[in-house]
Formats: C-alpha cells, structure tokens, sequence
C-alpha cells in the first residue's frame, strides 16, 4: 500500500497504461465552463413540514425519551400553521429565488471563516499518499519537480475550461470549485477571515524550505510550464540557497487561533518587505513544502507519523513552522519518501482536490515526454522577513500552542486489508453505509451507546453546491447495534435495514433534501431579520445533534492514498476512509486530552465489527438477502 517499490518503479510501464494517462487538452474551450453551470440546478428548499418531522426522527436515537418529548413540543410549535417557521421558510425560499445557491455564502462564513479556531488539525484536511521510491535530498527534489508538473499539467485543463465534468449517481455535478482551489489564499482578520482567489494573473508557486519562502516562476516566456527537468534545475537552487536552519519560522504563525494570528498579521504587515512576501505567498498558485526530517517511529506507526506531518507537520521543532496553513494547497514532501498534501477548507471539499492530486500523481509515473528548452531561468526570489521583537514574541506564541496541539492530537493510520468494497457489493450493498454501519456499531461496543454522527454529502449536483449532513445513527443502525452482540436477536434483516436506511439518507442528502443545512438557514434568516432565535435551536437537545462525537467522511481516490483530519469535538473521534476495491484505508483521530477517547481503539473495534459484519452476511443463505 505505502510503499511503490514493488509495484510501479520495478516494471516498465504498458502502452496501455501510458496512453491511460489523459493527455491535456491544449485547446482552450472558452466559455465551456459557464455554460456548464448555468445549466445546472439551483440548491431546492426542502418543505418545512419534511424537515421538521425528519429532525424529530434523527433525534431519537441519541436523546433520551423524556428530552425527545420536550423538543417534539418545541418543533411542532415551530411548524405550526401561521408560526415563525413558516415566515422563516417563506423569507428562505425568496433567497433561493434570488441567489446562485441560497446557501453556499452562509456556509463558507458559519463553517470556515467565522470558525476562529486554528485551521491547523481543527479545519484543513491532511492527505496521505503512498510512500515513494526514494530517500534522499536528490530523490525528494525529482519528486517534487514531477509533481509540481503534474500539477501545472492539471491547471492547464483548468484554465482551458477542458476538465472533464464529473458526474454522481447520472447526474452531472458542479464544477466550481476546481476554480477555486489554485491560486486562492485565505487571509486572517481579527473577527472573521476571508480568501482571494489570483487565478487569472498567478504564475509562480511558493517554496518553502528549512523555514525559508521563495517565490518560483513556473511558465517559460512563451507560456509554456517548466518543465520537470528545469524545475529539478529550480528546486536545486532553492535548497542550495536556503541551507542555514537557525531561522524565525514565520509559517507557524498560520497555525495559531485565528483571532491571534489575525492580530499578528496586522504586526506582520506593517512592515513593507513582510507584506510583499505575504502577498506574494498569497498570489502563488500553491505552495511546496519541502520537508526536514521527522522523528523516527516504528514500522506500523509510519503512516500515522506520516499524517501527522500532513496534518500539522510535528510540532515547531519539526515541520509546523515549514508551511503557510492558509494556503488553499500545500504539497508536502520528505526526504525519505513520505508526501502528501494539506489544504484549507473554505474553497473545497475533499473530491476536487483529490482528483487533482490522482492526476499530478498519474503524471509522476509517466517517463518525461516533454522537451526541455535550452533557455537560462532566472534565480528564484526569496522571500524576506523583518522580524521585529514583536513579531519574534508572536512566533513564540504560536510555537507554543501548535506543541500543545500536536501533543494532543492522536492520529491512527490503519488499512484494513480483509477486503473492501467488493464484499458490500457482492451482497448488494452500498459499501459506503456497510462502512458506516460498522463504524455505529464500532462505537456502540466501545461506548454502549449510540452518538450523533455526521458523514458527509456532497451538494454537487446543484450549483455552487457545498455539503449536507448523513445523519448515520438513525433508529434503524441504533436497533441493529444494539442488537448485534445479543445472541438471542436475529441480526440480518436488521443489518439489511440499516444499511438501506442509512442508503437512504445519502440519496436525500445529495438530492438535497436534507435536515442540516435546512435548519441552519432558517435559523440564519432569523439572525439577518433580527427576529429572536427560535427555541428549537437554544434546546438542548440541538446542541446535542450537533455535537458529533464522530465525525466522518468518505474520500475516495485512485491512488491508494487517505485523507485524515482532526476530531469536531473534544471528546470526539474523526474518521476519513477510502474504501478501494479490496481493502480500505481509515485515518482516525482524536485527542490525547479526552481520557475516554482513543484513535488505535475505534480503528480496531472498526477492523472488528468489519469483520463480524463480513461473517454474518457469509452465515445468511444468499436468498435471505
Ligand atoms: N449493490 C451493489 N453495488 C452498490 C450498491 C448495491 N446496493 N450500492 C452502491 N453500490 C456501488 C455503487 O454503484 C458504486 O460503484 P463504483 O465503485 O463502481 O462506483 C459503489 O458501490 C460505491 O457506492 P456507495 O458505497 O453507495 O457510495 P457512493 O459512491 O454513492 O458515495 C457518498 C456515497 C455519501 C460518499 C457520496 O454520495 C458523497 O456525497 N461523496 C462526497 C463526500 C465528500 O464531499 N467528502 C469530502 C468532505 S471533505
């Protein structure tokens, strides 16, 4: 899985497998884009009464009996003929008439930018790839140089409107934020944080090395990218010229709470040569982190190890400080084979940026078919800092609190090897609620009860659409766990339902007929109204729908790669999972300050009720099924 020597670099590549690799399109389709997106649909406002009947109906398996009735109080009071919710539903729906998506603007603020947490484990997702075939200053830099080609190889589909749409369950999707992704930075402020999207005038990629940025042209005079032998040349001359590691590490500043680090920008920027670094950082199409060293672990704990330096990087002795968190994308490389990526939330989710890396990936693999040109290039541009004893004391701060935050951060890489979605589907089942079905029944037998549980869906089929939330612990997953370690309980045809039920939340959350986001623009039609927030959501009983102990999402991908990210509550776990063909790669986390948590524990209770799942449907005759 981690490790390519045996697979890729011993064998010749096929013709077959060459001409697998799409080619780019050179010729731009100018308008293709926008064509695209007016066709699609807009984001629907699902019926109040819909909504308010399925929110009573999540609850139940997470609240007591006595809470329930008191919400079914307040939500019917809330529905009722002629109520608030009805005024709130009706403001919502002209929203929808009158804007692009009547959510996505809303959600960037509540999700990301008005979050004041670091986004350093508690929003920006890390991504693992499997461990390349090198181990040296040499072999990191090659590799860098082919990846960042890839990537260029990918923006040119980008910026000629040629990528290819992508579709889910027939239908096409929003292509959006493959727009977003390159050349975008998010920028602190003192309350609320904001991004910039440089698409249309960014050339060049940030480097940063032993603490150092610089500023890398990518594209030729004539416009055509480096190519990986002149970004080999490039990267050569970064390295060489930022060998002393005795160096403020002002990266680290992106990790702290965003209040801090938006008062350590103001002082960052009132120096005129910080300010043009910072900018440039934030003109740059992404950022290339070329690692130092990491602490040495045991053989089965490298993967983990690994996701935490895509997470966080390690601390500020290791990596931390070698980054710029707000970069919307980071390629991260070490020395010793170990890459991956880290990006900022706020313009995408995991598939885009997944399906970008797949290719740039894809490109690695490819022998060099490009010319180089013969033409000198000019010597990167490094990128100076001033630091001033004030700026020095916020570095310190920010040192301090990324240590405490990667102590208590428990990060557990596993692959369950057993099999993987071939089993599902073999006994017709969705693979991805068969996962999250053992994963409800994973913390069921850690916890003896069932949590609030968030899985995500993607809105893409509606434009500029974002996510809604698979509420996996429903009634039906509840009565199946419960009754899995109970001999005296038949068991299949309650693993059957929960699983279609669990199917059938998907389809209503992608077709955009979910509770979540629902509820949440009610409740933000109210704020902009200025109307009192109305009870159902100062009831206890929302915020404990709200408080996901686990947290999950699926991210699929070719290469055998997982993405990780951290827990959304203190006492909570997050779970990322690729499920390939014949096994699966989970990340799991939580924090070391939680005595009840433990990442190694749930990803073995997960392998279990995996595997006793897998024994259950071999034990039911097939036409049981
Ligand atoms: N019998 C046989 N096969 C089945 C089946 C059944 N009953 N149900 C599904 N399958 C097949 C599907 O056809 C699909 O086949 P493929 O591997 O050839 O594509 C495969 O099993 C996977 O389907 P399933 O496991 O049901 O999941 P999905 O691909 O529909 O994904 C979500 C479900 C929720 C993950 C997806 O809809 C989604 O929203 N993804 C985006 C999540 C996201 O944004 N995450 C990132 C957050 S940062």
């Amino acid at each position: 899985f981690w490790n390519f020597k045996s697979r890729t670099t011993l064998r010749f590549l096929t013709w077959f497998e060459l001409l697998n690799i799409r080619p780019v399109s050179a010729a731009r389709v100018s308008g293709r884009y926008l064509t695209h997106q007016k066709g699609l649909p807009g984001l629907p406002v699902p019926p109040l009464q819909q909504t308010c009947e399925r929110y009573v109906r999540a609850l139940e398996p997470i609240l007591e009996v006595d809470e329930l009735k008191q919400t079914r109080e307040l939500v019917a009071e809330f529905q009722k003929a002629g109520g608030v919710g009805e005024r709130l539903q009706r403001s919502l729906e002209k929203r929808a008439q009158n804007t692009e998506n009547w959510l996505s603007e809303w959600w960037v603020l509540v999700a990301y930018l008005d979050y004041r947490l670091p986004v350093v484990v508690h929003s920006s997702p890390g991504l693992v790839l499997p461990r390349m075939n090198f181990s040296d200053k040499q072999g990191q830099i090659r590799f860098a140089a082919k990846l960042t080609a890839g990537v260029l190889d990918f923006k040119t589909m980008i910026d000629n409107e040629t990528l290819p749409v992508e579709y889910l369950g027939g239908k096409p999707l929003c292509m959006n934020q493959y727009y977003e992704v390159l050349s975008s930075c998010r920028i602190p402020g003192l309350k609320r944080d904001s991004v910039v999207n440089h698409a249309k005038t960014s050339k060049h990629i940030t480097v940063v090395h032993n603490f150092q940025f610089f500023a890398l042209e990518v594209y030729n005079s004539d416009g055509t990218p480096l190519t990986a032998d002149q970004l080999c040349i490039q990267l050569e001359r970064i390295c060489s010229a930022s060998l002393q590691t005795n160096v403020e590490p002002v990266g680290i500043l992106t990790t702290q709470h965003r209040d801090s680090w938006g008062k350590a920008y103001v002082n960052l920027s009132k120096d005129k040569t910080n300010r043009e670094s910072v900018s440039a950082i934030q003109r740059s199409i992404f950022t290339l982190c070329l690692d130092g060293a990491m602490p040495q672990v045991s053989d089965e704990m490298l993967r983990s190890c690994a996701a935490v330096q895509m997470l966080h990087g390690g601390g500020s002795q290791w990596n931390s400080g070698n980054r710029w968190f707000d970069k919307t994308l980071q390629f991260i490389i070490g020395e010793d084979g170990v890459c991956g990526a880290n990006y900022e939330h706020a313009p995408a989710e995991g598939p885009p940026i997944v399906a970008l890396i797949d290719h740039a990936v894809e490109y690695t693999r490819k022998p060099e078919m490009a010319q180089t040109p013969m033409v000198p290039l000019p010597m990167p541009q490094k990128l100076h800092f001033n630091i001033t004893p004030e700026i020095k004391k916020d570095i310190e701060e920010a040192k301090h609190a990324m240590n405490i935050l990667a102590q208590d951060l428990d990060m557990m890489v596993t692959v369950f090897g057993h099999f993987g979605k071939n089993v599902p589907k073999a006994h017709k089942m969705s693979p991805d609620a068969f996962i999250q079905m053992a994963l409800q029944l994973a913390y069921y037998r850690m916890y003896q009860r069932c949590c609030a549980t968030y899985e995500s869906a993607s809105l893409r089929m509606f434009r500029l659409g974002r996510t809604d939330t698979i509420r996996s612990a429903s009634s039906a997953s509840a009565a199946f766990v419960r009754a899995f370690d109970d001999p005296s309980k038949p068991k299949v045809d309650l693993m059957e339902k929960a699983v279609n039920a669990h199917r059938s939340y998907t389809n209503m959350a992608i077709t955009g007929q979910a509770i979540d986001r629902h509820l949440l623009g009610l409740k933000m039609v109210a704020v902009e109204e200025k109307l009192s927030i109305p009870d159902i959501y100062t009831d206890t009983a929302y915020a404990k729908a709200l408080h996901y102990k686990l947290s999950t999402s699926q991210v699929p991908s070719k290469t055998d790669c997982v993405m990780c990210f951290g827990p959304v509550s203190s006492d909570g776990y997050g779970v990322c999972y690729n499920p390939m063909n014949d096994h699966i790669n989970f990340a799991v986390s939580s924090f070391n300050t939680c005595k009840e948590t433990n990442a190694a524990h749930l990803a073995q209770a997960v392998e279990g009720a995996l595997l006793d799942m897998r024994t259950l449907l071999e034990q039911t005759p097939k036409a049981k099924l």
